[in-house]
């Protein structure tokens, strides 16, 4: 009992959000823990060995409103094997904007992937700012949050959560800018080459 493995679905994952959130997690979980990056590509391997899992968590971003193709390579390497109710399927899923509801649809996209192979969906959390929200003094909403998940999936009670700064959208977005800004000046892009579509072109 309490065997959990953390998947982390980002691209970028050894640098990723998301494996700050799954470190959190890690914080209270009382259990076993193995962990996986979807970056390091040994799908078959893994999938091969969930059934030995109690619970699964997936954590990664949302990315234009859906699951990253990182996430969906493993998802398709799970397809192929037989269903089992070993592990229950779990969600930390962080956005850029400050709504955690934006990350509805991918919740969405993983339950059916769930409904549709046999596995049982447990619970999740949803978070909005996530790439700024850890480096703020918000951050101890998040860590609450995080905690209450682990101790949902520990207790087997289905739940699902939203967390984000207590912001308006105007302070976000002021915020946001300033950050991008001074992002860009550090490596010596200005706003206006920001504002380009060439933005992931070589900037003379
Ligand atoms: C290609 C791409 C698409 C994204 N699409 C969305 C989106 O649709 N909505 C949103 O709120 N954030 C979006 N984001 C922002 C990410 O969800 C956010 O930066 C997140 O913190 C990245 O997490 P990670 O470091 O774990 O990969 C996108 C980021 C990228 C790079």
């Amino acid at each position: 009992m309490g065997r959990i493995i953390i998947v982390n679905g980002s691209p970028r994952a050894p640098k990723s959000n998301s494996k700050q959130y799954a470190a959190l997690f890690k914080n209270y979980w009382q259990g076993e823990i193995s962990e996986y990056d979807v970056t390091a590509k040994k799908h078959a391997e893994i999938c091969g060995k969930l059934n030995a899992f109690d619970d699964l968590l997936l954590v990664f971003p949302l990315y234009t409103d859906g699951l990253p193709a990182t996430l969906l390579q493993f998802l398709k390497e799970l397809e192929k094997y037989p269903i089992s109710y070993n592990p229950r399927v779990h969600a930390i899923i962080n956005c850029g904007f400050m709504e955690p509801e934006q990350n509805q649809p991918a919740l969405e996209m993983i339950k059916l992937f769930c409904r549709q192979h046999g596995h049982l969906f447990g619970s999740a959390l949803c978070i909005g700012g996530g790439e700024a929200i850890l480096t703020t003094p918000f951050v101890f909403f998040v860590k609450r949050n995080v905690k209450k998940l682990a101790k949902a999936i520990w207790l087997g009670k289905p739940t699902e959560l939203r967390v984000t700064m207590p912001l308006s959208k105007k302070s976000f977005l002021k915020a946001s800018k300033k950050y991008w800004i001074r992002y860009g000046e550090k490596h010596h892009v200005d706003i206006k080459q920001m504002e380009t579509m060439k933005i992931e072109d070589e900037i003379e």
